[in-house]
């Protein structure tokens, strides 16, 4: 049997994007379905033959997208996926990401497609202290965002049981990094994310950094988070496609066992870039829990994952190669078609 033909919905969104091109470097046929809401025509390579724009309230274009492009499996990375904005707007990521993944799941059974992998969060799992969160820890979310990633996950569980689908349930910790040639990277229209915008500052597209609280009951007062390079998590989706059985279900936290602290993040980045970054230290931001940090030992077990980027300073001198040659991102990038 040939490779898999895989379908990346949100292919053009930053995480989306990156398996897509790790799926075409390990000569996979992939290709992205995304509305371009979030996502960028230029994440896509070829983006001309291999991007379809589309929505996945359209079933018929997802259908048809499935069809003519003869898929075989699907990653799904479509979504909303701002915290402060789903608490402003719970409606939006009720119809998005919980009646988009229905509707992709129906589109799948009537295609006869029963590989999927999915883009969960760590923001499924209910408020603790104990560290590091393993996949059978309790998941109470604490945000509208986390509840409908986690109602996706209980749609996907369905669905496996009723109709045969055999999927992989990706809970990231925090994604980061930029592809290893420096050529493809974070960038999103309304930046939210701690090291894009630590680099910001670095390159001289901010003037500061604001360090939501530095009270908290951490080594150093400020929140750590277990940040992991998205070209790790597109191998992690790779290998759970890949061995995917029909019918089976899965749940894996992606993650590094490795808690940082906000600090460490900017002085890695102040090391990594030579540039003093100035710091404002600001209130908490609501929502914030303190320390997350993930076991991924199911995942080096059951897959034989084994990240590539082990060092924060590694994940945060990618990052910076991208961010330092596109400070605009995307739109300073040369067009290829
Ligand atoms: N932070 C700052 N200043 C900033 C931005 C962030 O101090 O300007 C802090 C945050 O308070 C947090 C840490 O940096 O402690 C990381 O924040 P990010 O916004 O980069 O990432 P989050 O940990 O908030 O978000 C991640 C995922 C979400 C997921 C969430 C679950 O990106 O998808 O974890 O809590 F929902």
């Amino acid at each position: 049997m040939g490779k898999l033909r895989v379908l990346c919905t949100g292919g053009a969104g930053y995480v989306g994007s990156a398996c897509l091109r790790y799926l075409l470097r390990n000569g996979y046929e992939a290709f992205a379905f995304d509305n371009l809401s979030e996502g960028q025509y230029d994440a896509v390579p070829d983006a001309a033959t291999r991007l379809v724009v589309g929505d996945l309230a359209d079933r018929n274009a997802l259908k048809n997208t499935i069809k003519s492009l003869e898929i075989d499996a699907v990653m799904h990375f479509a979504a909303v996926a701002s915290v402060p904005q789903s608490i402003a707007q719970p409606d939006l990521y009720w119809k998005v990401n919980v009646i988009g993944t229905k509707n992709l799941l129906d589109v799948m059974v009537e295609c006869g497609v029963n590989k999927l992998v999915f883009s969960s969060t760590a923001a499924t799992y209910a408020f603790t202290e104990k560290m590091p969160i393993q996949e059978s820890d309790l998941q109470i979310p604490v945000t509208p965002y986390g509840s409908t990633k986690l109602a996706c996950e209980y749609l996907l569980r369905d669905y496996s049981a009723a109709y045969g689908i055999g999927f992989s349930a990706m809970r990231y910790f925090n994604a980061s990094g930029a592809d290893p040639d420096g050529e493809y990277g974070e960038d999103r229209k309304d930046e939210t994310h701690l090291i894009p915008l630590v680099l910001y500052s670095a390159v001289g597209r901010k003037p500061s950094v604001n360090i939501y609280g530095d009270d908290w009951e951490t080594r150093d007062g400020s929140c750590v988070r277990d940040y992991v390079h998205v070209e790790d998590i597109a191998c992690a989706h790779v290998l759970a496609m890949e061995n995917q059985q029909a019918g089976q279900g899965r749940f894996f936290n992606i993650g590094s066992n490795r808690g940082t602290t906000v600090k460490e993040i900017i002085e890695a980045c102040e090391k990594v870039s030579g540039k003093t970054i100035v710091r404002n230290i600001g209130p908490r931001r609501p929502g914030d829990p303190a320390i997350l940090i993930a076991s991924a030992d199911r995942l080096s077990s059951e897959l034989g994952w084994k990240p590539r980027y082990q060092t924060i300073e590694q994940i945060v001198e990618s990052a910076y190669r991208w961010h330092n040659r596109y400070p605009n991102g995307y739109r300073d990038k040369p067009k290829t078609d």
